[in-house]
């Protein structure tokens, strides 16, 4: 049977947290994606969908809403459930979802190294934007990306791990 989508639970967090570590194994830590969780609930309205199958966590997406626009994060499949529709399935889900709350424009970025997906996007009517997208760390909480990693700002503490 197909995964159901719906909306992320509390008692989803340890499915959640596993699955991520799988499909997003450059940030690593549980912490890290614990936290991102728990500001994600305490900051934002926006969805997080999870896929469930048998019980267990198989797929999620998280938006992030900033008022103008929507941000898709963290879309990821079990690698067991992976070809066969759910990461479109994730993604049009959340599209309904953002339409239905008025969002004009919905914006992802796809992480360095992980260029081979942009065939995913595209087919999901995504295009590369012109605009170049910057970034600078101001404090450390929360991330274990290893972009943050490469050129340390001695004046920004150190994650705890
Ligand atoms: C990206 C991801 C969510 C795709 O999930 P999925 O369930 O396999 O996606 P779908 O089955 O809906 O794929 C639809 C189409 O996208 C394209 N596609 C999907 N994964 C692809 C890949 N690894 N390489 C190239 N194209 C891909 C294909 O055209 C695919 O159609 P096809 O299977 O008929 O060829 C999944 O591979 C994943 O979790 N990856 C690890 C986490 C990650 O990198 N997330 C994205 C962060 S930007």
């Amino acid at each position: 049977m197909d995964p159901e989508i719906r909306d992320y639970l509390d008692t989803d967090l340890p499915g959640v947290v596993s699955l991520w570590q799988e499909c997003f194994p450059e940030v690593r830590h549980a912490a890290a994606f614990r936290e991102m969780i728990a500001r994600k609930q305490a900051t934002q309205t926006g969805p997080f969908l999870v896929a469930e199958s048998d019980g267990n966590v198989v797929g999620t997406v998280v938006v992030g809403m900033d008022g103008l626009n929507a941000w898709i994060y963290l879309v990821g499949v079990d690698p067991a459930f992976r070809r066969a529709g759910l990461g479109s399935r994730l993604v049009h889900a959340v599209e309904d979802r953002l339409k239905q709350l008025g969002v004009p424009y919905v914006c992802l970025q796809v992480m360095e190294g992980r260029e081979h997906l942009l065939d995913f996007y595209t087919t999901l009517g995504y295009r590369v934007d012109p605009r170049v997208s910057m970034v600078k760390m101001i404090s450390r909480n929360g991330s274990n990306h290893p972009r943050f990693r490469e050129a340390p700002d001695p004046s920004i503490e150190e994650a705890v791990d």
